[in-house]
This record gives structure tokens, C-alpha cells and sequence, in this order.
């Protein structure tokens, strides 16, 4: 639980995970002690319930700067280019990814910061990895940059963690589906827009392949795990990498029925591009038994009761005469 007297800093709180994130990070350690992070001013409007600053990891000095205006003892560090994203920019996904956490690192290295979120990533596994019930220690050899630039930043984070006793901790996240805030370029996006456009347009073009098995989760676990992890005492994180976490597998046929059980008009289509080779190199179940050991990770949400969470929140949103 939130002791009152962390001072939180989220970077990339405008983001899918950052927005939910910092709103359950305010309700537990209150809204003056979670400052807000981004490039940009937020346009929503849970980023005007607390303090807001403008910031670019890659500027060391500003992270510096707020770090020590705000007292700050805790980093939840989630900016980062994703999958789909990163392939176009590749110098800037290495550059924000890994960059940006060292500075984040050196900062917990040298100032009061007592702990650092950090979320991995599935995309850190490739082809040559088991994709079934992927274990937490195996073969990695990612072949996008975002999965090169996130395992090369578990590398980082165990170093800091052994060499300097930065406490800091992090989770490899499958694909996180959520219907509040819009998703930042990932492979797994789909899963997230197949629901929004089921109830606007009823139908749904699917980039990905109707068999593609991909890992996913749903938003509130999501961030049940950070909270979780965070608070866990530090003797019982034996990872410091990052810890596989998983929650639902599903391929979009699945989850297309699983959306016709409520929505029975609802079409997909299918016309595969660049990235169903990328899933194609991702696990399609996840073996997390280290991180229910641990710190007790377990999920609540399988496929029908976060499809039917999702559409009853987006029927609402598109027409709150419906309560
Ligand atoms: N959601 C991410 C992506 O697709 C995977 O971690 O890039």
C-alpha cells in the first residue's frame, strides 16, 4: 500500500499504460504526490487532477531538475517507441529506449530515487525462442528493434541492480488492451481497435493473420501487476531483468466470436501487412510461474469478461443514455 510519503514520477504518462497507470497511482498515494510526465501537455482529462510537467527523457538535466523540486523517491519509467513504430524509426527507438533508461538509472544511481518501474516487453523473444508457455530464462534473439533496444534495457536494469543496488524492477507486458487512451504503434494494436470499431462501424480489417496466437492482457491487470510489483518487499524479487507475466492468449478469430456473442453483426476481414511477420516471431503463451512465485502475480481477466467490460464501457461512451 501506499505509504502517503512516496513522491511519484511517471514518464510517458500520456500514454495507453502511463494514463491508467498515473490515474490508480493517484487515487492510492494521492494526486499532489504523482507527478505527471510527457512530451506534451495531456489532452484528457485525467492529467489535470495533478501536477503536470513537460519533459523529454533524453534531457537528463530537466529529469534532474524535477527529480530534486519534487522530492522524488519512486520512477515509473513506461516512455518508449513500440514495435510497429520503432521499425520505422530505428536509430530513435534505440535512442529513446535504451537512453532514456540509463538516464532514469543514473538518476536512481545518484539522487534519492528508492525505486524504478520499468515494463519489458514479449517483443524481447524471437524465433528461435519456445513460443509456448515461453519460460522466464531462454533463448532471445528479437528481431525488431523495439525487442533488441528492451532486452538490451533488462540487461541495464539487473547491472544497475547488481553494481549499485538500484532497486528497480520490471515486467515483460504482453499486449495491452484498454479502451480508454489509444495504444503507441505496437504489433498487438489490433486488439484494441477491432473492439472500438465493432461498435462504431461493426466491422473490423485485421492486419494480422485469423490464427495469430499473440499474449495479451487487459489494462486493469496491467496495472494491478506494477502496483503489485512495486510493493512487494525487495527480498522476494528475484528477477531484476524483468519478469514474464501472462494473462489471456487469443488469435483475432477468437476474440472477433468472442465479440459476436454480444455484437452478432460484427464482420472482420483480414489482409496481413509488415507486421504479421513481427508476431510471427513472438511467444503465444507465456509461462509466469517465476512471478506468481515471487511477488504473487495472477490475473483476473480472461477473454469473455474483458470483452464484455470493454463493449458495455465503449456502448456507454458512444451513447450514455445506456447505463
Ligand atoms: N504491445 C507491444 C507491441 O506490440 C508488445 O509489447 O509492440
Amino acid at each position: 500500500m501506499g505509504t502517503g510519503t512516496e513522491k511519484i514520477l511517471v514518464i510517458g504518462a500520456n500514454g495507453q499504460l502511463g494514463t491508467e497507470l498515473t490515474e490508480a497511482l493517484r487515487r492510492t498515494n494521492g494526486s499532489h504526490n504523482v507527478v505527471a510526465s510527457d512530451l506534451q501537455l495531456p489532452t484528457h482529462a485525467a492529467g489535470e487532477e495533478g501536477p503536470f510537467e513537460v519533459l523529454n527523457v533524453l534531457d537528463s538535466g530537466k529529469l534532474g531538475e524535477l527529480l530534486s523540486r519534487y522530492k522524488i523517491t519512486q520512477i515509473y519509467h513506461l516512455a518508449a517507441l513500440l514495435s510497429a513504430t520503432g521499425e520505422k524509426k530505428p536509430k530513435l527507438a534505440w535512442d529513446l529506449n535504451v537512453n532514456g533508461l540509463l538516464n532514469v538509472l543514473d538518476a536512481a544511481r545518484e539522487g534519492g530515487v528508492r525505486k524504478v518501474f520499468w515494463p519489458s516487453t514479449i517483443a524481447v523473444f524471437g524465433p528461435n525462442t519456445p513460443r509456448q508457455h515461453t519460460p522466464q530464462h531462454t533463448i532471445m534473439d528479437p528481431t525488431t528493434i523495439y525487442g533488441i533496444s528492451k532486452l538490451a534495457g533488462e540487461r541495464w536494469c539487473e547491472y544497475y541492480f547488481t553494481k549499485y543496488g538500484v532497486d528497480v524492477r520490471g515486467l515483460r507486458y504482453p499486449g495491452l488492451i484498454s479502451y480508454k487512451q489509444p495504444p503507441g504503434g505496437g504489433t498487438t494494436d489490433y486488439a484494441v481497435d477491432i473492439y472500438q470499431q465493432a461498435v462504431e462501424t461493426g466491422s473490423y480489417q485485421c492486419y494480422l493473420s485469423e490464427n495469430t496466437y499473440l499474449p495479451m492482457m487487459y489494462m486493469p491487470d496491467a496495472v494491478q501487476a506494477a502496483l503489485q510489483l512495486m510493493e512487494a518487499d525487495a527480498g522476494k524479487i528475484t528477477i531484476r531483468s524483468s519478469y514474464n507475466i501472462g494473462a489471456i492468449s487469443f488469435s483475432p478469430e477468437e476474440v472477433a466470436s468472442e465479440i459476436k456473442k454480444h455484437l452478432p453483426e460484427f464482420r472482420i476481414g483480414y489482409q496481413p501487412d509488415f507486421r504479421q511477420q513481427i508476431a510471427d516471431s513472438w511467444p503465444q503463451s507465456i509461462d509466469d510461474s517465476v512471478a506468481r512465485r515471487d511477488w504473487g502475480w495472477q490475473p483476473q481477466y480472461d477473454l469473455p469478461s474483458m470483452t464484455k467490460d470493454i463493449l458495455t464501457n465503449l456502448k456507454r461512451k458512444k451513447n450514455p443514455a445506456l447505463v
